[in-house]
């Protein structure tokens, strides 16, 4: 299964002035397997990307496939984790992964079985019977990964869902998404502000510029894989290439948002 992202362009309307255009004919094609991170300034058109992809908002021109057909709404291939985790906060930890299976008509025995599997993932198998909104947040988001998770969806899509996050529980969700990635053959199409996260996840990089929005840059990235097979964050984040490159896209950021792009 293909996702490819061919021309697609994003034109939003205003009441008063002129049209905005979040997305410039962007093409980019993922594949099984690849973990593709977005990084870039402010307004340069990460969710709107994203909720193109999600099905949640329909391109003024070009066209998104997934295994060859049009992408024409949401649809249960795709799992989203949003900016803001957008959980149900009257339902049980449980509950939320649940969910989406009950729409999905699965037996109640077939849920519970899937959602508590999705809920060990993330390390939250004490906590499964509780309200979220007794979490803190970073269960709260380890929770919208569980949910994204459960219906096994090829394509993952996550909106800066650890930005709220300390360091360190950050690290140990990066860690958590990883292993999730290494165990499937999903594709993941991950937003951050953050480069070294943006790094260590990777598998592909881009960098996208505003005004129009679009893809300005895009890199291979080694780091996740040598983690899957090192196990050590620490160690693959304080590499000498690791920071090298950290240092070249910070650099290549700071020209995007100065409008040099040479
Ligand atoms: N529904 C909408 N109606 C009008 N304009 C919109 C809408 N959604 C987004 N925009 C505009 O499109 C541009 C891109 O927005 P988008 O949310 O995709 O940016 P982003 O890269 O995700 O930014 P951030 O890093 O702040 O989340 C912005 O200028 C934004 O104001
Ligand atoms: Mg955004």
């Amino acid at each position: 299964m293909v996702l490819e992202i061919e021309r697609v362009t994003v034109e939003f309307r205003p009441k008063k002035g002129p049209p905005l255009v979040a997305l410039h004919e962007v093409n980019l094609t993922i594949r099984p397997g690849e973990f593709v991170v977005a990084l870039g300034a402010s307004g340069c058109g990460k969710t709107t990307l994203l909720n193109t992809v999600a099905g949640f908002l329909p391109p003024t021109s070009g066209q998104i496939r997934l295994a060859g057909k049009p992408v024409l709404g949401p649809g249960r291939e795709r799992g989203v984790v949003f900016q803001q985790h957008a959980l149900m906060p009257w339902l049980s930890v449980l509950g939320n992964v649940e969910f989406g299976l009950r729409l999905q008509g699965l037996a109640r025995g077939e849920r519970r079985r899937i959602a508590l599997e999705c809920l060990a993932k993330v390390g939250l198998s004490q906590a499964v019977e509780q309200p979220v909104y007794e979490l803190s947040g970073g269960m709260q988001q380890r929770v919208g990964v569980a949910r994204a998770m459960a219906t096994s969806p090829a394509v993952m899509l996550l909106d800066e869902p650890l930005g709220a996050l300390d360091a360190f529980t950050r690290e140990s969700v990066q860690e958590i998404l990883l292993d999730i990635w290494r165990d499937s053959s999903r594709m993941f199409f991950f937003i951050t502000h953050d480069v070294e996260e943006a790094l260590f996840l990777s598998t592909r990089l881009l960098i996208m510029a505003p005004q129009p929005g679009r893809i300005v840059h895009e890199f291979d990235v080694p780091f996740s894989r040598r983690f899957a097979q090192t196990r050590n964050a620490r160690a693959v984040k304080a590499a000498p290439d690791f920071i090298e490159m950290r240092e070249r896209i910070l650099d290549l950021m700071r020209q995007t948002s100065s409008g040099d792009l040479s």
